[in-house]
């Protein structure tokens, strides 16, 4: 690993694109110039109006990609670096706006993560990486589904086997009072153990506005998506069976009651943390198998429940099979 590292980071410093494994999800990476950056957001199709998320190895290197430290910020980068947690700060002016997308403020994380931490000190210096997929898509799992996505738009991959959280990391804006802009793997009431009072308004127009990537689809897969609550599986399935459709079923511990011939695709996940490691991986499984109609178990929103609701229904919003 130490070779392919020390090729990774020769790749950034040349203005290349390196996709590595983080805790949450796979991060397509470039180095903060402009030319890295431009990159990215083709590779990804990405809109221009979507700020990206800067990575770095120790809280030290945060000192010169923001100006401003709220006394929040050190609470939190003291319980959850590194961690899937990213603070929305002021951006100073070292670093180019387009990372950014032309916003005052820059989000920025420490990943738990042995591949992205080694290639951040390797590299020796932040690294801007949006999640590995093309803009709109699930975000990728493993390297598979990474080449899927992006293939030869990537110069190099970085190959960390799966992710163990499978969701992005919560995004907290400290630029008033604290406020999630996303929900992800750690959750509010964690937060707020920490920092007190949090506004939780990921949906709200507010957030719309402060973080402008949020009205854009995301996690949206080739599929039509129906959201089932657990006790519906009999009569959705008797239903859907009917269609003659390609099904996919994907539910949360739950003995079902029979399946159909046109079950393609089948996926029970034992619980919340095993539902947000493979929820993604297994859209893109899904799609795969030629899933026409995936029916998918919604889960309480509590602790990882939450996230897991916000990528469910963003992902039905967009889904138009
Ligand atoms: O777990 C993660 O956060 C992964 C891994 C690779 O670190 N990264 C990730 O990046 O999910 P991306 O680009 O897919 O999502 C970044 C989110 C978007 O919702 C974007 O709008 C928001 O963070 N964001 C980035 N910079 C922002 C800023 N300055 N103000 C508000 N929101 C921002
Ligand atoms: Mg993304």
């Amino acid at each position: 690993m130490t070779l392919e590292i020390k090729k990774a980071a020769e790749i950034l410093r040349q203005d290349g694109l390196v996709a590595f494994p983080t805790e949450t999800v796979y991060g397509l990476g470039a180095r903060l110039s402009e030319t890295a950056i431009r990159r990215i957001f083709a590779a990804k199709g990405r809109p221009f109006d979507n700020p990206l998320i800067v990575h770095i190895a120790e809280p030290n290197q945060l000192n010169r990609l923001s100006s401003d430290m709220p006394s929040f910020a050190n609470a939190l980068m003291a319980a959850f670096w590194p961690g899937p947690l990213t603070l929305v700060l002021k951006r100073s002016n070292a670093v180019p706006a387009i990372v950014s997308a032309g916003l005052p403020s820059i989000a920025v994380r420490m990943p738990n993560h042995p591949i992205a931490l080694s290639l951040l000190q390797e590299f020796g210096e932040p690294i801007a990486a949006p999640s590995a997929n093309r803009s709109g898509r699930p975000s990728p799992t493993c390297i598979q589904h990474v080449q899927a996505e992006l293939g030869k738009q990537v110069d190099f991959i970085l190959d960390g086997g799966p992710c163990t959280v499978g969701l992005e990391s919560t995004v907290i804006s400290l630029i008033d009072n604290p406020c999630i802009l996303r929900p992800g793997a750690i959750g509010i009431d964690v937060i707020q153990s920490v920092i007190g009072h949090v506004v939780e308004s990921s949906y709200s127009r507010g957030a719309a506005l402060s973080s402008p990537g949020m009205k854009h689809a995301h996690y949206v897969p080739r599929l039509t998506l129906v959201l089932v609550e657990p006790r519906q599986w009999q009569t959705v399935l008797e239903k859907q069976i009917l269609s003659g459709k390609r099904l996919g079923m994907i539910s949360l511990k739950a003995v079902l009651p029979f399946r159909g011939e046109n079950v393609v695709y089948e996926k029970v996940m034992t619980d919340l943390a095993h539902y947000a490691q493979n929820l993604f991986a297994a859209f893109y499984e899904a799609e795969a198998a030629g899933v026409e109609t995936l029916l998918i178990e919604i889960v309480p929103r509590e602790g990882l429940g939450v996230a897991i609701m916000d990528r469910l229904e963003r992902a039905a919003a967009g889904a138009s099979g």
